[in-house]
């Protein structure tokens, strides 16, 4: 026999135990059942305030709910499907517990409201802490840096060598990409730190209730302005998600470079045993697993984003059933970037660099022609000229092994008497890294700006 629902008054047969068992969300929306407590909380608090409910009545749900929520922490809580949601078994555990007059609860209020109040309690206590993960990221990011501003590697571009730059000034442009979520999480907070509760189903209620009072001790900046646009919002979910996904793409850039560099091919960083794997088959393996599988994750948030974008597209005001598919996306995304964080924080503050096998990678690359090209645009030959002039060294060097630097001062006093033998010193690349003194450029003063700059903003934060 199916159970008698709460909302059952108007049916006369029950679901089917499939029906119960489809519909129902107790399976991950338990995973609210602190913000569900909390914001019951609130409301009955109110009710007792505004005189909606008699104080005694209001009293026994407080103290009801207050119990709940100390057995909640102290051992969990039993839920059942047939209670179907954490709104409904929170409720019928209070009942078990003071009786009938937890029916009164429900005053003024709709699980509409409700289960949105809890949403937005869930993102917001945790959007400060998926900042505070980015912020320990940044500062491991600016420590490796600071170690690394004269530490020579070659610039890609397509993959292939580019120009020389500074292996500090690479960290710092992954620093920039972080402080930017940062913000986008900190943003995003604006449109989670507001109050539904109070919106009822849709259309507010005739109760007096003082919506101002449930935001205030909910911790909410404000209530939503508009009942039916409280009920209907998931953008702060829909903005947690895109900005969560951007996160991902950044770490999974930075993890197939990880991934990339410890390789043999290029060897410019060994990651530490702790953040490594090894084969069960080949003995010599050590597998950047880690790297490999924070770059798979960013499957999973993408897949969350999607999800949620398509579950509210075309979805009609107000409330929808549809709207019960947004939490697992959430509660995922967030299981997954705060550890994705935390473990490419501890391989970023581990991983070994080899500055050899980075400056050595600077030569014989011919990452040095636009030096050349550079230095003889300045003694008055066109630009395009220089450039057209360098590559035909280049193609005789590809083919003589000889590299620009090797060529004797006779042969490019051919091009241009102005070539001077200063023209060695500005051919090497640690010479090349250091002359790239624009503003954000790579050069060495440059980067030791960028790293002042970034331990200042982070000093703010007064991270340990
Ligand atoms: N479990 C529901 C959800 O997650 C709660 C709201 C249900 N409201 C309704 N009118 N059926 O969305």
């Amino acid at each position: 026999m199916p159970i008698k629902k709460m909302w059952g008054g108007r049916f006369e047969k029950g679901a089917s135990e499939l029906v119960d068992e489809f519909g129902a969300s107790i399976s991950f929306d338990q995973e609210m059942a602190k913000e569900d407590i909390m914001g019951s909380l609130a409301h009955v608090k109110m009710l007792k305030a505004t005189k909606i409910l008699p104080a005694a009545d209001a009293d026994q749900i407080i103290k009801g709910l207050e119990e709940l929520a100390a057995e909640l922490a102290d051992h969990g809580l039993h839920f059942t499907v047939a209670n179907e949601d954490i709104h409904m078994n929170i409720e019928a555990l209070l009942t078990e517990k003071i009786g009938p007059v937890a029916g009164k609860l429900h005053t003024g209020r709709s699980r509409n409201d409700q289960v949105a109040t809890d949403f937005h309690l869930y993102i917001k206590e945790r959007l400060p802490k998926v900042v505070a993960a980015i912020k320990k990221l940044q500062q491991a990011l600016v420590q490796l840096a600071s170690e690394n501003v004269e530490t020579i590697m070659p610039g890609y571009t397509h993959m292939q060598h580019a120009q020389p730059i500074s292996y500090g000034h690479y960290l710092m442009a992954y620093f920039q990409m972080f402080q930017r979520d940062v913000e986008r999480f900190q943003f995003n907070q604006q449109h989670t730190d507001l109050s539904p509760l109070g919106a009822a189903a849709l259309a507010g209620t005739t109760f007096p209730i003082d919506r101002q009072m449930t935001a205030d001790l909910l911790g909410f900046k404000a209530p939503y302005a508009n009942s039916l646009d409280a009920v209907s919002d998931r953008d702060f979910a829909l903005e947690f998600l895109s900005n969560a996904s951007i996160l991902m793409v950044h770490l999974s850039r930075l993890c197939e470079e990880i991934i990339y560099w410890c390789s043999y091919e290029f060897g410019y960083i060994e990651l530490a045993d702790a953040y490594s794997t090894g084969s069960s088959i080949m003995p010599q393996k050590k597998n950047p697993d880690m790297a490999e599988l924070i770059r798979g994750k960013s499957g999973r948030v993408f897949a969350s984003l999607m999800g949620l974008l398509t579950t509210m597209k075309g979805l009609p005001l107000a409330y929808n059933k549809d709207m019960q598919e947004d939490k697992e996306g959430v509660f995922d995304t967030v299981k997954t970037i705060l550890p994705s964080l935390t473990v490419m924080t501890g391989m970023i503050k581990t991983l070994k660099v080899n500055k050899a096998k980075m400056a050595q990678a600077t030569h014989h690359d011919f990452s040095n022609a636009t030096e050349l090209a550079d230095y003889l645009a300045t003694k008055g030959i066109p630009f395009r000229r220089a450039h057209e002039i360098v590559g035909e060294l280049v193609l005789k060097g590809l083919k003589t092994g000889q590299d620009l630097a090797d060529i004797p001062l006779a042969e490019f006093k051919k091009i241009d008497p102005r070539v001077e033998d200063d023209v060695y010193e500005v051919l090497k690349p640690t010479v090349a890294v250091q002359r790239r003194n624009s503003a954000g450029g790579t050069g060495f003063a440059q980067v030791r700006e960028q790293i002042k700059a970034a331990q200042q903003l982070l000093a703010k934060d007064n991270l340990q």
